[in-house]
């Protein structure tokens, strides 16, 4: 029997997890934790920026655009995670799908994924954080704000989130599920007073002229700008659905609530960027809003300071959320890829009292705060994307290829209109990527022949596959 064999019964006929995770996840804890991961820099941050370099006010548009795409990549997830479960997510399907090497190369990419934004929105979060504590009358010395290449020593606040966020996700799973909902429930709060203040606020004449930047052009300094690049960019705030499926072994009903946390989750974010994105830009100018944080900006050109600030500490919040759950879902592809022997053996250990992968998650969270502490990740940002979509485009893949390989596999959730919605979503997702500029492009394959070569060399030689 092969090991992806193994891989797909096994983890489908077991209610309990052997590997000593722990089941304890609702459907709700799904949901939120998806929202827990989506929400955050992307429409805080991104939507201000995309609107006044890339999109305009239709960066309702680039909302849209993105949001199709992910949704096309959503069913394809809740298709596999059901089917195959393990919380090793895209890396776990590719495993099935295509066999070890493209499981090894998508797990290596979703490595890149979540620990890049983890890192980046750290230091996002660092900057709110400043300001809040500044707004209070006790700012923290430049040097402990900023990172060397910025002319600090180390970013304090970034450094410091990312351990206690690990001292968290140490406590065990439930506990941060519990912190998520609760952050969640905040961040909710904060968009509908934005949502409510906004409203009353709006400027028609601030959504002309709607397109001023075009659909897509690449400017002479290789950028990219218009509708479409504009989506390739917001693409960012839709990262962290695909986290739920990092869930799979610790979720109560996973072949039912996956699918479901999944799709809810998206279609509920997509639903309120449209919102937020159409409100922004039409209560300021679209030109007035590249700054870091646009949403309470604009409340703050209105005047009203109150929400601003309460506006600020959502997003503390928020972000924190974002983390939390990348940062999760980070440590159990890990766990997935020690387990099949591709990566070091010595973090296929689950923590008997904590039962959470205590090895993985320090180890992860002493690079990623360091990371944080010490680099300015703003490019980085974009390999996010650039790996997110490749994974995406896989999964998508996965799906067509198993319906043809496994016909009889047990489907308990199957995305509707046979292999239309994959074939959308390889192909919306893989234009995203092109629309991404050419120096991201170089930095992925960078990141994937590195990835190549430690394949190479260690995996290949401890795979549990080759001993089987
Ligand atoms: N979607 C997440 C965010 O926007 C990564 O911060």
């Amino acid at each position: 029997m092969t090991l992806q064999i193994f891989r797909t019964k096994n983890v489908i006929s077991h209610e309990e997890t052997e590997h000593g995770l722990k089941r304890c996840l609702s459907a709700w804890d799904l949901a939120f934790l998806g929202i827990g991961a989506i929400i955050g820099t992307g429409i805080f941050v991104l939507t201000g920026v995309a609107a006044a370099t890339q999109s305009g006010p239709a960066v309702v548009l680039s909302f849209i655009i993105a949001g199709f795409a992910c949704t096309f990549a959503a069913l394809a997830y809740a298709e596999l995670s059901a089917a195959i479960g393990g919380c090793g997510s895209a890396y776990g399907y590719s495993y099935v799908a295509f066999g070890e090497v493209w499981a090894f190369i998508i797990g290596w990419d979703l490595l890149l994924e979540y620990s890049v934004s983890v890192a980046t929105v750290a230091v996002g979060w660092s900057g709110y954080f400043n300001n809040a504590l500044t707004a209070m009358g006790i700012p923290l010395p430049m040097l402990l704000t900023k990172a060397p290449k910025d002319g600090g020593f180390i970013n304090l606040p970034a450094f410091l989130i990312i351990l206690a966020l690990m001292g968290l996700l140490i406590a065990g799973v439930k506990h941060s599920a519990k912190a998520n909902n609760a952050m969640v429930f905040v961040k909710l709060i904060t968009i509908t007073v934005f949502v409510g203040v906004a409203i009353f606020n709006i400027h028609p004449e601030n959504w002309q002229p709607f397109m001023p930047f075009g659909w897509f052009q690449t400017l002479p300094d290789g950028k990219t700008t218009g509708v479409l690049a504009g989506a390739s960019l917001v693409f960012f705030a839709y990262v962290g659905f695909d986290a739920v499926s990092t869930a799979a072994e610790e979720a109560q009903h996973p072949q039912r609530d996956l699918p479901v946390g999944i799709v809810s989750s998206l279609a509920f974010c997509t639903v309120i960027y449209i919102i937020v994105a159409g409100l922004l830009t039409g209560v300021v100018p679209y030109t007035d809003l590249n700054v870091p944080s646009p949403v309470a900006h604009a409340l703050q050109q209105l005047g009203i300071n109150w929400a601003s600030a309460l506006i600020s500490t959502g997003v503390i919040a928020g972000l924190t959320t974002v983390m939390l759950v990348l940062y999760y879902g980070l440590t159990r592809i890990i766990l997935a890829m020690s387990r099949d022997g591709l990566l070091s053996s010595l973090f296929d250990h689950v923590h008997p009292s904590t039962q959470t992968p205590v090895r993985i998650i320090v180890v992860c969270g002493l690079v990623i705060a360091t990371m944080a502490g010490l680099m300015p990740l703003n490019t980085l940002a974009e390999l996010v994307n650039i790996g997110t979509l490749a994974a995406f485009v896989l999964v998508c893949l996965g799906v067509i290829v198993l319906r043809i390989s496994k016909p009889d596999m047990h489907r308990p959730f199957r995305a509707p209109f046979g292999y239309t919605l994959p074939v959308l979503g390889m192909l919306s997702c893989s234009a995203l990527m092109a629309f991404l500029p050419v120096m991201t492009w170089l930095r992925f394959v960078v990141w994937l022949v590195i990835g190549l070569i430690v394949y190479f060399t260690y995996s290949v030689h401890h795979s549990k596959m080759a001993q089987a």
